[in-house]
């Protein structure tokens, strides 16, 4: 009788690699491994020849790029989606789409189980299944590295005993996660809040004494929210996406340093590298700046916010992300135009900005002569507009009294 199988998302790193063993010797599974290629620096058919070296009985991988920056990255640009202020959400923004591959390879293998190398204490597992679950909620989840509750080092020694190559060596303590919208460092030494993170925790940028001394000025075009072109010429999104990791990388741009609070209750110390990201968030929000009207602007930013969050907690597959994706999609009709940013010193600097769809009215903002402003309804304005105040306070006044 052939054995059951299972479905793998697998990175080529330590915790993935040992799960390859560890399904086979615990639950006699055959392993599936499935790679998707993000945009991670990775050498993905290497990766792939890894699975089966180790003992997976087949070993696929897909092209999940594109997929990636259309689908997920761009409507969390346009809802500026970054997490408590700081982190703009690559590694979250990815589970969801990976959990679609698996469950996509379940239903072609026949599977009744996939499995993913997270551990019990971070937010991934818990994006990969609710991902599954909103995909196909009778698949069943493993999650090994959860189950098996093995640390760090004895998850090396497993390693070391079944001959699975170690990426995670003493001079590379940290556990990283990578793809086109960002890269991910935590663990080792990075583990104590505060001690400043080491230069071989980063790998996208350069360290702010070794960049340019001199500054280098991009223009990005968006169209309808979406960025279509760099210094005018025109750029698919993936492409867009990794020029901008390039330059703002060489600027030192991107690098953010974050206590964060994690969906399961536990506060963590995080690097990130995300140039493009970083620039395109800034440029972007630049240019809603020009085009959105007031009351618009500032209520979308309150369901930014939201936005962050369903991407952080992995609930991408729920009729909330969707209405709102609704909404934001509505509020970018007006959002094209061009945004110039100075990239120097690890800053990225918008210095201009400019759109047909414009609401900025130099006749109403200007100082000199050409003033259109009705400057004699304001006194009115003011008068009415204060008098809930002004009655409340006369009011304060007498009670004191
Ligand atoms: N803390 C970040 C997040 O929750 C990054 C997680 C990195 N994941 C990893 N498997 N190394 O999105």
């Amino acid at each position: 009788m052939s054995k059951e199988k299972v479905v793998l998302a697998y990175s080529g790193g330590l915790d993935t690699s040992v799960a390859i063993k560890w399904l086979q010797e615990k639950y006699n599974l055959d392993v599936i491994a499935l790679v998707v290629n993000l945009g991670q620096p990775a050498d993905i058919e290497a990766v792939r020849d890894k699975a089966l070296a180790i003992g997976a009985v087949e070993s696929y991988m897909v092209d999940a790029r594109k997929e990636f920056a259309e689908e997920f990255v761009l409507p969390a640009l346009k809802a500026n989606a970054v997490y408590e202020g700081k982190y703009p959400l690559a590694t979250a923004l990815a589970r969801p789409l990976i959990a679609k591959y698996l469950v996509e390879q379940a239903g072609r293998s026949g599977a009744k189980t996939v499995a993913h190398g997270c551990t019990g204490k971070g937010n991934d597992q818990v994006r990969f299944e609710i991902s599954v679950a909103a995909l196909n909620p009778s698949l069943k989840v493993i999650a090994p590295i959860r189950e098996w509750g093995v640390s760090r080092e004895e998850a090396i020694k497993y390693a070391r005993k079944h001959g699975i190559p170690i990426p995670a060596t003493k001079t590379s303590p940290y556990s990283v996660d990578e793809n086109l919208w960002g890269r991910s460092c935590e663990c080792g030494v990075l583990e104590d809040p505060w001690v400043e993170p080491p230069g071989d925790a980063f790998s996208w940028t350069k360290d702010i004494s070794r960049v340019p001394d001199e500054p280098e000025y991009i223009e990005i075009d968006f169209r309808v929210g979406k960025p279509v072109a760099i210094d005018d010429k025109k750029k698919r999104l993936v492409e867009l996406i990794s020029y901008l990791n390039r330059a703002g990388g060489k600027h030192g741009i991107g690098r953010v340093d974050m206590l964060e609070n994690r969906l399961v209750g536990i506060k963590s110390r995080e690097i990130y590298e995300c140039p493009a990201a970083i620039i395109l968030l800034l440029a972007h929000r630049e240019l809603e700046a020009l085009t959105l009207e007031r009351d618009l602007i500032h209520y979308k930013a309150g369901l930014e916010q939201k936005y962050a969050e369903i991407i952080y907690y992995g609930q991408w597959y729920s009729p909330l992300r969707e209405a709102l994706d609704a909404f934001i999609d509505k509020t970018q009709g007006s959002v094209s135009g061009t945004v110039r940013m100075k990239l120097f010193k690890g800053n990225a600097i918008v210095v201009g900005r400019k759109s047909e769809k414009s609401l900025y009215d130099y006749s109403l903002a200007t100082y000199e002569a050409a003033d259109a402003f009705s400057h004699e309804s304001a006194g009115g304005f003011i008068e009415l507009f204060s008098l809930p105040i002004k009655v409340w306070a006369k009011k304060q006044r007498k009670q004191k009294s």
